[in-house]
């Protein structure tokens, strides 16, 4: 325990520091110390439905019917017919042939990547006798989401990381790849950058190197594609080599995970996936609110047109102001600030102002990209945007601060 607790002496010092890089949990949200209100320009709750009625009413229903929890997982007595209801409308919404819940969408990632290179190896006792030698490799993007690289550290196989979005190295890194079973992982939309991973590309790349392709689509579902469907419907791409992850707890404004394939992928994963099999499941009133949800993804698409009208005002106005922002491809607008004591000192600028955003710093992002992510919803008004920019525009020329990048 000897470097455990040095650190702990060091970051006790550390973080007492002026300027300090080491971070510090952030305040809670919706107030400031005051008791007044935040407006919050950093929630995944991008269509606003989490405290609409209607989600309100459906979880209210829930409890009603199930009580707060099911108290069991799915392969024992925890398997009731309200999940695979709710998986085989997930499955449609992204046009796969079947789906699987997770608890959390952390855990969808951590426990599908982990199991998939596991998969044939645990039916070996039962009989299974592969033709020849296999041997698995993942080909992950450096800017994935923190619960892909723990998964695919967690499942033991060859891994190798591809400069953020570049193909070239990328497929560099496939033709050198001796690995009979190759996985490329990537986010949908990048949570901390914005941007957008170019599937159909990657598809291909996928087709050339019979590799399969894992798509995380935390932030795409319900925000992308005409009918909210996300990051495949966005592309228009359907492919039985395409696994498609997504959570519950961001524009579908509840909580839980799911992954989407092709049957035998989900039957195989249902069987061998530990974070599926031996964890509770769901509680049965977020499954309520979900089915709610996708019931006004379906019938308010005006939600989806205000978010992305919001998303072209704020991007108008930024253009007058001397931030850097990283990426204008999806309601994530990050304004790169590049010190962390810096973002820091904004975000608390703003707080000041009655403004919620949030500063990112490492290890979200590496060290010396620090950044204030903004995230647009449905519900943000044309005043509450001009207010953000207002304060945004006063605090870049505050003296006490380093300058912008
Ligand atoms: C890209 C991405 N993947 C996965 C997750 C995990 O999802 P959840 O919060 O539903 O566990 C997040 C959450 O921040 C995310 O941004």
């Amino acid at each position: 325990m000897k470097e455990l607790a040095e650190f702990l002496a060091w970051y006790d010092q550390q973080r007492s520091r002026p300027g300090s890089t080491v971070a510090t949990l952030p305040n809670p949200k919706f107030c400031d110390s005051s008791g007044e209100e935040l407006i919050s320009f950093s929630t995944n709750n991008y269509l606003a439905i989490s405290t609409s009625q209607r989600m309100k009413a459906a979880a209210i229903e829930g409890i009603e019917r199930y009580g707060v929890g099911n108290c069991e997982s799915r392969l024992l007595s925890g398997n009731l017919e309200i999940y695979a209801d709710l998986e085989r409308r997930l499955a449609r919404s992204k046009r796969q042939a079947a789906a699987m819940l997770f608890p959390t969408g952390y855990l969808a990632n951590v426990g599908t990547l982990s199991s998939l290179p596991r998969v044939a190896l645990l039916a070996r006792p039962v009989g299974f006798t592969p033709s020849s030698c296999s041997s698995y490799a993942y080909f992950s993007d450096a800017f994935n989401h923190i619960s892909i690289k723990e998964g695919i550290r967690a499942s033991g196989a060859a891994r190798a990381s591809y400069r953020h979005l570049d193909l070239n190295h990328l497929n560099t890194l496939l033709s050198r790849s001796t690995a009979t079973n190759k996985i490329i992982v990537t986010d949908g939309v990048f949570s901390q950058d914005g941007d957008i991973a170019p599937i159909p590309d990657l598809l291909q790349l996928a087709e050339r190197h019979d590799a399969y392709l894992y798509v995380d689509d935390a932030h795409g579902t319900g925000v992308l594609g005409s009918r909210g469907g996300g990051i495949l419907e966005h592309f228009g791409v359907a492919s039985d080599r395409i696994v498609c992850m997504g959570t519950l707890s961001k524009a579908y404004g509840s909580i839980g995970g799911f992954v989407t394939a092709e049957t035998h992928i989900i039957e195989a994963l249902r069987l061998t996936c530990p974070a599926y099999g031996f964890t509770s499941t769901l509680p049965p009133d977020q499954v309520f609110a979900v089915n709610a949800a996708l019931d006004i993804v379906e019938d308010e698409p005006e939600r989806r047109e205000r978010l992305w009208e919001n998303q072209r005002y704020l991007l108008s106005k930024m253009q007058e102001l001397p931030y850097r922002v990283i990426s204008c491809a999806t309601p994530i607008v990050p304004l790169l600030i590049g010190n962390e004591a810096r973002a820091d000192q904004l975000a608390t600028a703003l707080r000041v102002r009655a403004l919620h955003v949030d500063s990112i710093r490492f290890p979200a992002v590496p060290l010396g990209a620090a950044r204030l992510r903004i995230q647009l919803n449905a519900k943000h008004t044309r005043r509450q945007i001009d207010h953000l920019v207002g304060a945004l525009c006063e605090i870049s020329q505050l003296q006490e601060c380093c300058p912008l990048v």
